[in-house]
């Protein structure tokens, strides 16, 4: 029997979840099926709930819906606590178990397939929303020298970084510090706008990293005319969506060929 598993979100079409998911269940020859579901704004639980009764066995989650999926699980991983958010359900007989595979995905798309060692590094985080927040701690237990968390409302930036035992602050508060690693993980690319970093920040042989996918953003472009090599999200999507698979079903896929496949389409 064919086991179903779904992601939700609004919108949802532009997914490429369920092609990824497809690519992994055709690789490790797991018999599922993967349908993205778009939830009405103010009717996430209902959608999940008749998935679940239908006899879903997990979802991905994705914008808006992860602070609500995080407080819709019974049980939450610590890594979910800790992300203040949920992007992948399992529904076990009597419970819903919230995880949150972003931040692993993200450290494994940096170390496994770009190759960047993160211990002892400089790592700037730009952005203090749920994107930001989801990756802090899987990247602090790298035991990076610094993660520093930018933003343009500071005091979001000095909240977090209070929380995790890091530094932050507005892009003021940079003073011409220069960083190995930058992650844009704000929504200022939605806006067509790049976050006001100033060119010092990019360390000669830095990575810039964009949890974006799809297309150039104004953060690449900047980071780009800096010398830094320049990665897109894709990667970290991939992963994320790698370790969700292995949470449901026990098996890991090969991420390189499914990133191919999906960056050629
Ligand atoms: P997400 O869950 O995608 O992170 P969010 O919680 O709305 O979304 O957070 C968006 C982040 O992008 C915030 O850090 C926001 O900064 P503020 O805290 O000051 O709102 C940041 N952001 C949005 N538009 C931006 C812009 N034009 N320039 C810089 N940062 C921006």
């Amino acid at each position: 029997m064919t086991d179903h598993y779904a992601v939700l979100g609004n919108p949802i079409a532009h997914s490429k979840s369920p092609a990824i998911h497809g690519a992994f269940a055709r690789q490790t020859g797991q018999d599922i099926l993967y349908s993205p579901l778009l939830a009405p704004r103010d009717g996430f639980r209902e959608v999940v709930d008749a998935f679940r009764a239908g006899g879903g066995l997990g979802a991905n989650v994705t914008v808006p819906f992860k602070e609500e999926a995080f407080l819709l699980a019974h049980q939450r991983t610590p890594r979910a606590e800790a992300a203040g958010a949920v992007n992948t359900l399992v529904f076990e007989p009597h419970a819903i178990v919230g995880d949150n595979t972003d931040g692993v995905g993200l450290v494994r798309d940096l170390m496994g397939n770009l190759g960047l060692e993160l211990a002892g590094r400089r790592i700037l985080l730009v952005g203090a929303g749920g994107a930001a927040k989801g990756v802090i701690l899987p990247l602090l237990e790298q035991q990076p020298e610094t993660v520093f968390i930018v933003n343009r409302t500071p005091e979001k930036a000095t909240a977090l970084a209070d929380r995790f035992g890091c530094r932050g602050g507005g892009f003021g508060a940079l003073s011409g510090e220069g960083f190995d690693l930058v992650i844009h993980a704000s929504a200022a690319s939605l806006a067509g706008e790049r976050p006001p970093l100033d060119d010092a920040v990019f360390n000669p042989g830095c990575l810039a990293y964009d949890m974006m996918y799809g297309r150039e953003t104004p953060f690449m472009a900047h980071a780009r005319a800096c010398g830094a090599t320049v990665a897109d999200g894709l990667g970290m999507l991939v992963e994320q969506a790698a370790e969700a698979f292995l949470l449901w079903r026990g098996v890991r896929p090969d991420t390189r060929p499914v990133m191919d496949l999906i960056r050629a389409a």
